[in-house]
């Protein structure tokens, strides 16, 4: 564990975490709860049966609350915001559908950062995508990617990349009430974040991997993909919550892999799974990585997790959550 989690910092702090049930909110939680801190976890509905692995959380009897908000009702953020001394804004949709991703995406921050503003809290951290970052076809692929740069809105709506355009415009608009309304923003940028799930239901970035073992997909794509462990995507978050000088965005990835890697990792771990041996594309080029740095979130004190043992643990924990059928393979004696 990174030397900034050795010691509990939360005690007497009361902080709100948007989204509170879903993949890495849920992590968020753990290690707030974990750390001291007074939890307001808000969601649509804290009856949900799938919300419920959140009460049984360590220090969730005690420090756990769970308000029922939805991010198109400004009320009920207030109401869940008020009286926190921070925000961590992690909810957001997860699809490309236009219709449902924009408004709760974009106007859904706007009221965060609203009512961040109103309540004073003293800091929002902002759960933002390497899709605010990257998606510009102007960039040299050759150029590391910094936090520097920003995603073409022109360039996401002509390729339709619904998902990259209301992160890219909904970050921009926090960074503007931010400075309107003299909030202290901070931004983290993931990568897909894969590792153990915590919640019963599956999640977008999960499937990513699933489809690879189900048999639904029978080919890979020829394309890149950077990649980090959930656990590391969580304590970023609090890192940049607590240093008090973090400041701007934080990219947060361990390594970019091209899909074919990722299947030959996942065929070297787990033989016994329909996992594909052609991509999809066999005419052009093998798709180069791009480079990307987290040296902003690293010199912070953060130690990612290596993407082989992210991808092994995402698989164990499918396989936990029921997800996938355990099928014994007798040379599945690989360990990391
Ligand atoms: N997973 C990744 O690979 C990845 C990578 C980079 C960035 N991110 C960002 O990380 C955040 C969390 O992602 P995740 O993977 O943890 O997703 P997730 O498991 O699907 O969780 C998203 C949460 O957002 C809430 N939500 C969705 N639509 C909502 C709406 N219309 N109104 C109110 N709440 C809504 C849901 O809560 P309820 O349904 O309970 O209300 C859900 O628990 C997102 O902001 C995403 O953009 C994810």
């Amino acid at each position: 564990m990174p030397a900034h989690t050795s010691s509990l910092s939360g005690h007497g702090q009361t902080v709100c975490v948007t989204g509170a049930g879903g993949f890495i909110a849920s992590w968020i939680v753990k290690l707030l709860l974990q750390r001291g801190y007074t939890v307001k976890g808000t969601m649509r509905n804290p009856d949900d049966p799938k919300n419920s692995h959140l009460r049984e959380l360590e220090g969730a009897k005690e420090r756990l609350s769970l308000c029922r908000a939805d991010l198109l009702d400004y009320e009920s953020l207030r109401e869940a915001i008020t009286g926190c001394d921070g925000v961590f804004h992690t909810a957001s949709p997860l699809t490309n559908d236009p219709e449902q991703m924009l408004e709760p995406a974009v106007n859904g921050t706007k009221n965060v950062m609203i009512a961040a503003a109103e309540a004073k809290v003293r800091r929002v951290v902002f759960t933002s995508t390497i899709g605010t970052v990257y998606m510009n076809p102007n960039r040299n692929p050759d150029d590391v990617v910094d936090e520097s740069c920003w995603s073409d809105l022109d360039f996401c709506k002509n390729t339709q990349n619904w998902y990259c355009y209301a992160k890219t415009v909904a970050e921009q608009a926090a960074w503007e009430l931010a400075k309107e309304k003299g909030v202290d923003l901070v931004v983290l940028n993931p990568v897909v974040v894969l590792g153990p799930l915590l919640q019963s239901t599956i999640n977008a970035s999960s499937i990513h991997i699933l489809k690879y073992l189900t048999g639904s997909a029978k080919t890979y794509v020829n394309a890149v993909q950077g990649y980090v462990h959930v656990k590391n995507v969580a304590h970023a978050h609090i890192l940049i919550y607590e240093t008090p000088s973090a400041s701007g965005r934080y990219i947060c990835g361990e390594s970019v892999l091209h899909r074919g890697e990722v299947v030959e990792m996942l065929a070297k771990f787990f033989p016994e799974y329909p996992i594909p041996t052609r991509c999809s594309d066999e005419k052009n080029p093998r798709a180069k990585p791009h480079k990307f740095s987290s040296k902003k979130l690293k010199d912070l004190g953060l130690e990612l997790i290596p993407v082989k043992q992210c991808l092994y643990e995402t698989v164990k924990s499918l396989q936990e959550k029921g997800h996938l059928p355990i099928h014994k393979h007798p040379q599945n004696s690989f360990t990391i």
